[in-house]
């Protein structure tokens, strides 16, 4: 099965918007075709509306970095997904550890995010990872599968076949401890085996699940070798314009 490698920066609370616009003139045509691979930048959601303009005739897309599941009301500080999908946001990242932890995301809050991603046309980018306490006591596996099992419920299958699950250790973002690829491998094998089981092989062949975790160009040649990865979900190394043309090159 062929799936279409994909490649998400996510900038985290980084740069201003003038600078965001300084790395889209420098990067958009020089983005490899999209036939190839996608190529996706997470900005701050502040100015994802830059982004969209400034990507319009590139084959670079554009993620906001969270949304929250109701379309509109009384949510002061929140960000409409119906916003963002108006917008022409391509994909929203949810349930990054980061948010996880510091903000109290939940699966079940994930779940919602899912649907409301879909209802205003755009894809989720789905984050699941264990910490080092759990990897350590063996657990991860049965962490992992539980994340993607609530964070998947009550999607349909085309939904699920075209939605991108991103594997990122948490003891492996940011610290430059990335994952073995046997690591990322095997766990993202397990993922495709838990969307077997709620989903169906059909689905699970279909979805694409990425790496995260200190992920740059010198060993993301590593990770794309492992037949279970698709991608990478790209923090640090997705800031600079020759780092993350690099990420690019590497996998086209
Ligand atoms: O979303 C990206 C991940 O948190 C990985 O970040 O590449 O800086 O380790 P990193």
């Amino acid at each position: 099965m062929s799936r279409k490698p994909i490649i998400a920066g996510n900038w985290k609370m980084n740069k201003t918007a003038a600078e965001a616009r300084e790395f889209i003139e420098a990067v958009k045509n020089q983005v490899p075709a999209n036939e190839l691979v996608d190529s996706v930048v997470g900005a701050p959601n502040l100015f994802v509306e830059g982004m969209t303009k400034g990507t319009k005739d590139s084959e670079l897309k554009v993620a906001a970095q969270n949304c929250y599941f109701e379309d509109e009301g009384a949510y002061t500080g929140e960000t409409s997904p119906k916003a963002l999908g108006a917008l022409g946001v391509d994909y929203v990242i949810i349930g990054h550890s980061e948010r996880r932890d510091y903000f109290h995301e939940t699966d079940e809050e994930v779940n919602k995010k899912a649907h409301a991603i879909f209802r205003n046309d755009m894809l989720p980018i789905i984050c699941c990872g264990e910490s080092l306490e759990t990897y350590e006591a063996g657990k991860a596996e049965e962490f992992v599968g539980g994340q993607i099992k609530a964070a998947l419920k009550d999607l349909s299958a085309d939904q699920v076949a075209s939605l991108v699950l991103a594997y990122e250790p948490i003891w492996a973002i940011g610290t430059g401890k990335s994952a073995t690829k046997d690591d990322a491998q095997k766990m993202c094998a397990h993922i495709r085996s838990v969307v077997a089981g709620e989903f169906s092989q059909d689905v699970a062949d279909k979805v694409r699940i990425q790496y995260g975790g200190s992920v740059k160009p010198e060993n993301i040649a590593d990770y794309m070798a492992c037949p279970d990865v698709d991608g990478a979900l790209v923090g640090g190394a997705s800031l600079k314009v020759d780092s993350f043309l690099a990420l690019l090159e590497a996998v086209k």
